[in-house]
């Protein structure tokens, strides 16, 4: 059950240039997220920016949870500086979530840079399945979280841009290789979260694969709630709000513009 809710701010820790690992602890007893779920998050108490910014549910810490987040305007750039102690007015958790699995599949983790931010939930949840993970960033430097999949058994398969770290080039590139020296007894199921190009890449190698999977989807967000249309994306099935009907769809339903 998503509500309103204050959350102290316990920790804003950098961990490289411009990523921060924020950990909030609610003042309220919150409904428990699911991997996929996010919070809109207001990230001051002043009025500017007025909209609250939408960010994944990283890790679930029995009651406070963590966000990590990349800086990339004026909002992220003004959570960047909130300090322990700070209070910030949360809505969540929203949003739907990845859908459990069918154990005959082989589970295939995608993230592609900040997208390991929901998928490292994700394999906390499911590492009981053994999934498998193909991580790309642009360098060896924006790979976060591997010690953190590395201790809950998986071992990513890592490929950067420039080659500083796992294979060189990009990561569908990387799982388009490995699919097609596989024969699968049921074919694998794709959980994937990553910038728009790698999704697109990934749904074109998921339709000439045959593959089922879903994917996150981060589009820009004002109400978060379902009010405003202002996240809408189309699909196979009409319009859909990420805010209400995602942010996790079937990997086929998504009709790229
Ligand atoms: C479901 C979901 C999960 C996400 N998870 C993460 C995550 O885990 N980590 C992460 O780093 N990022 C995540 N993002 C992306 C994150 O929400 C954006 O990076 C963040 O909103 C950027 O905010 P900003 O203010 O810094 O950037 P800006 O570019 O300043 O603002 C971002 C957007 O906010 C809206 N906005 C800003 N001002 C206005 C205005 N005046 N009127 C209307 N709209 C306005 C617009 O849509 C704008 O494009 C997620 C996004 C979604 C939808
Ligand atoms: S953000 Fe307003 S409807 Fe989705």
């Amino acid at each position: 059950m998503s509500r309103l809710f204050k959350a102290s701010v316990i920790e804003n820790r950098q961990v490289i240039k411009n990523h921060f690992l924020l950990t909030l602890h609610p003042l309220v007893k919150i409904g428990k997220p699911k991997p996929g779920n996010f919070f809109m998050i207001s990230v001051d108490n002043c009025l500017d920016p007025l909209l609250k910014r939408p960010f994944s549910i990283h890790r679930w810490l029995g009651r406070d949870f963590q966000v990590l987040y990349r800086v990339t305007g004026k909002g992220t750039s003004i959570l960047s500086n909130r300090k322990p102690g700070d209070i910030l007015e949360i809505i969540g958790p929203l949003g739907n979530a990845f859908p459990s699995l069918r154990s005959d599949n082989k589970i295939i983790m995608v993230a592609g840079g900040l997208g390991i931010a929901p998928i490292l939930g994700l394999a906390e949840t499911i590492n009981k399945y053994r999934p498998l993970c193909f991580y790309g960033a642009r360098t060896h430097e924006e790979l976060l979280c591997i010690d953190e999949l590395i201790s809950l058994g998986i071992e990513p398969v890592i490929s950067t841009d420039d080659g500083s770290l796992g294979e060189k080039g990009n990561i569908v590139d990387v799982l388009n290789k490995y699919i097609s020296s596989q024969s699968f007894k049921a074919l694998p199921c794709l959980y994937a979260c990553g910038p728009e190009p790698m999704l697109i890449a990934l749904s074109d190698l998921a339709k000439k694969s045959n593959l089922k999977g879903y994917i996150a989807l981060e589009q820009n967000m004002a109400c978060g709630l379902g009010t405003c249309l202002g996240c809408v994306v189309n699909t196979t099935d009409g319009y859909k709000r990420v805010c209400r009907e995602g942010p996790v769809f079937p990997i086929n339903e998504v009709i790229w513009e």
